[in-house]
């Protein structure tokens, strides 16, 4: 075969005639397939849950199969929509309203599922953080949300800085343990006492949805604020790019607390009414091959880097389990290595379909889908309703093959509405009518778009973005450090490791026990993806003369590669 070039995949798929659906295509016409098509008003809890609860033939369906280590429970459309109901109503004797914020900082679980639809049923909005966080990202997100209430664990209460987050009303708290303190709200007690039965607050397809935080290359983590609307994209998507059927068995390997764990974890499975496999604990080959010979996974949603990790275990692991059921598989988050398609089709008899979109866009721009060709290396092409470009810094398109910013014409549905409290952050990623996204790619003659990297200096650690900016204001705060620069640096599975460049207050000298405390120190403050791999101590940190950390000289120096111009360097 042909390893630039794998055919298109036989059979029976959601999107047959990719060119005719684009030509035809209206985003109204995606809408007809939502109840406010009559009334006018909208709850995606209510399209994604109780819509299916209230089909005699869906209610009994397991909506929910959560399987992790020493737990395993399922949930039909109709308890799910029964626990969200009672949440709801939880949520409403403490006083939260249309708009408000509440937060989710907890493991996966059938818990953080019925809270986070009793969330939307109140018309509030959500916003999920990954349970790894430590206290300081804890911090910053709940203060820029101005969050009201927060949903954790008592095991995780310790990384909940109480004091400092004056708009932080309750603290509802799930599973066992203390309670007693009167911002505390005792989940299994009030869910008990709550009734099954919520009117649903009915909201605009404009109105708020979900707050996710992600980090850009200066300042902290921004909040992208999310709409109703969104799930216009994510339904359309699932049907398109998931090629999602009544009978599959659906896995998204990401976590509720970034975007694909929301978009594709949560919303494009159950809108469709599709039965939806949740996995909590870590990665391990064995326990992720196990859920889909167990399950019987059909349609499988996941990242490169546990692509690449399972490529390093071997056959002979693949070997030991039956994985028949899969039918279509996905990667998104970062380049998807040609190497790893070639393996795909050997090890799975199918093809891996890139997916490319950003927590920004809300949903999948570009993607190869099963209808067409896939070029390994490539992101594929726009879905149906999504113009994508490559741009020059003017905002003009340059011709196929050329490399550039890689854009998209505004106004798909799930874009976001809103950087939080920040209009001007907001303003920036826009330029001629064109969403600029910050990666470099170009497109071939044949419309299919290649990307070649960053255009800021983001880092992307096994699929999660890190701002290099939060983790040198990290390192700073170390006493033995002065300065710090950080950057990404290749790495075979996880994409990028993190490297931190430092130079060291007088009266500390370099020593392994130092670099290991200044890790945990990161490690401890901010979250352990965050934390560098590597440490390398330096006389000096090169900035420009008003005082920027030079990081891409970091990075030359570290890869061996041309300086290039370095003429507002600080003497
Ligand atoms: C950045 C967005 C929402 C998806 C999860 C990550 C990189 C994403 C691909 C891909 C190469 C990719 C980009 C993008 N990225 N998908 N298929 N190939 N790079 O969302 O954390 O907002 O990160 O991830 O650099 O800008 P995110």
């Amino acid at each position: 075969m042909d390893m630039q070039k794998v055919p298109s995949r036989e059979g029976d798929h959601n999107l047959k005639d990719y060119e005719q659906v684009k030509q035809n295509f209206s985003w109204d016409k995606v809408k007809g397939n939502f109840s406010w098509h009559e009334t006018g008003k909208v709850n995606a809890a209510y399209e994604a849950i109780d819509r299916h609860a209230e089909d005699p033939q869906k209610q009994n369906k397991t909506a929910l199969l959560y399987t992790a280590p020493g737990r395993e429970e399922r949930l039909t459309f109709g308890e799910l929509r029964n626990l969200s109901n009672r949440f709801a109503n939880v949520l409403k004797k403490h006083d939260v309203n249309k708009g408000d914020r509440v937060f989710l900082f907890m493991p996966r679980s059938p818990e953080f599922y019925a809270a986070f639809f009793g969330i939307l049923k109140v018309g509030a909005i959500a916003g999920p953080l990954f349970e790894a966080f430590m206290e300081q990202a804890v911090r910053d997100r709940l203060q820029d949300s101005e969050a009201k209430v927060l949903i954790t664990t008592p095991d995780l209460l310790e990384r909940v800085p109480q004091d400092d987050l004056p708009s932080l009303e309750k603290i509802v708290l799930v599973g066992e343990g203390e309670k007693s303190a009167p911002v505390y709200v005792d989940y299994e007690k009030e869910m008990e006492q709550a009734s099954d039965a919520f009117s649903i607050e009915w909201v605009d397809l404009e109105d708020g949805m979900l707050l996710h935080y992600t980090s850009g290359s200066t300042g902290k983590p921004k909040g992208v604020y999310h709409v109703h609307n969104a799930m216009i994209q994510h339904y359309a998507t699932a049907e398109w790019v998931l090629d999602l059927k009544q009978d599959d068995i659906y896995w998204c390997t990401a976590d509720p607390g970034w975007v694909t764990g929301t978009s594709y974890g949560i919303f494009a499975p159950w809108l469709h009414g599709i039965t939806n496999v949740i996995r909590g604990g870590r990665f391990s080959p064995e326990d992720w091959y196990g859920t889909i010979e167990k399950h019987e996974v059909s349609v499988w949603y996941t990242a490169p880097t546990a692509l690449r990790m399972l490529v390093s275990a071997g056959a002979d692991v693949a070997n030991k389990f039956a994985l028949s059921s899969l039918r279509h598989i996905l990667s998104v988050g970062e380049p998807l290595n040609p190497e790893v398609v070639t393996w795909g089709l050997k090890a799975f008899d199918l093809r891996i379909h890139d997916t490319w979109w950003m927590t920004e866009t809300g949903a999948i721009l570009i993607a190869n889908i099963p209808s067409e060709e896939i070029r390994p290396g490539s992101m594929g092409k726009p879905v149906p309703g999504i113009e994508a470009a490559i741009i020059d810094n003017e905002g003009n398109e340059v011709p196929a093959k050329q490399m550039g910013n890689l854009a998209i014409k505004e106004g798909w549905p799930s874009m976001m509405r809103a950087v939080w409290n920040n209009p001007s952050k907001f303003e920036s990623y826009f330029i001629n009518g064109w969403y600029v996204s910050g990666d470099s790619a170009y497109k071939d003659e044949d419309g299919y778009f290649w990307f070649q990297g960053r255009l800021d200096d983001v880092i992307n650690t096994s699929g999660e973005r890190v701002g290099p900016f939060e983790v040198e204001s990290k390192l700073i705060e170390h006493e033995a450090i002065a300065e710090a620069g950080v950057i990404g640096k290749p790495h075979p599975e996880r994409g990028e490791i993190i490297k931190a460049f430092i130079t060291l207050n007088d009266g500390y000298k370099e020593s392994e026990e130092l670099l290991e405390d200044i890790r945990q120190f990161v490690k401890t403050g901010l979250s352990a993806h965050a934390a560098p791999r590597e440490i390398e101590v330096k006389d000096a940190i090169p900035k420009t003369r008003s005082g920027k950390i030079m990081r891409r000289l970091l990075k030359s120096w570290e890869l061996g590669l041309p300086t290039g111009d370095t003429s507002t360097l600080e003497e």
